[in-house]
């Protein structure tokens, strides 16, 4: 059986995108070698993902990411044993950091690309379940806090 870990953690403020490229290039180095797939996603300063493979290679890799000094507030969201990979291949979905560099309509792509991916995806277990649930979240919270701040000008 694979098994599936979602968690959420909290990037450190001054996270740069070399520290993400550099997170990219060793999980796919590392991954690949441990037949580890997931998704790993970064949005407004948050961290999502899910790690899917052999239970105790998950767990050995989990230990690994949660002393990872580059995010805090590591939680997990929820597991699941499944028969069947969700993803295939190692990837991840990146949001740049600096906002100045992106435009609304960017994001706004950004969101509708996340919401079909989930259309596409059969969110059959528990830890799959709750990657999308946390995404939504993070992405509806960052709506309402930017509608917050537009009313308070
Ligand atoms: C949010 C986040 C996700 C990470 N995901 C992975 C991962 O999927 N695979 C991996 O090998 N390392 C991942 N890392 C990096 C590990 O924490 C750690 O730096 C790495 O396993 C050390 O590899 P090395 O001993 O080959 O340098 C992640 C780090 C962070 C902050």
């Amino acid at each position: 059986m694979i098994y599936q870990l979602t968690y959420t953690s909290k990037a450190l403020g001054t996270i740069s995108d070399k520290d993400i490229q550099d997170i990219l290039y060793n999980s796919k180095v590392n991954n690949d070698t441990l037949k580890i797939s997931g998704c790993l996603l970064f949005y407004n300063h948050k961290f999502y993902q899910i790690l899917e493979g052999d239970e105790a290679d998950v767990l050995h890799l989990f230990e690994l990411i949660k002393k990872d000094e580059r995010h805090s507030e590591v939680k997990i969201v929820g597991t699941s044993f499944t028969k069947k990979r969700l993803y295939k291949e190692w990837g991840m979905l990146y949001q740049p950091i600096n906002r100045s560099f992106v435009t609304e309509q960017e994001i706004e792509q950004f969101k509708q690309n996340l919401l079909l991916l989930e259309n596409f995806t059969e969110t059959s277990t528990e830890a799959e379940i709750w990657f999308w649930r946390e995404i939504k979240k993070g992405l509806l919270l960052k709506e309402v806090n930017s509608k917050e701040k537009a009313i308070n000008r």
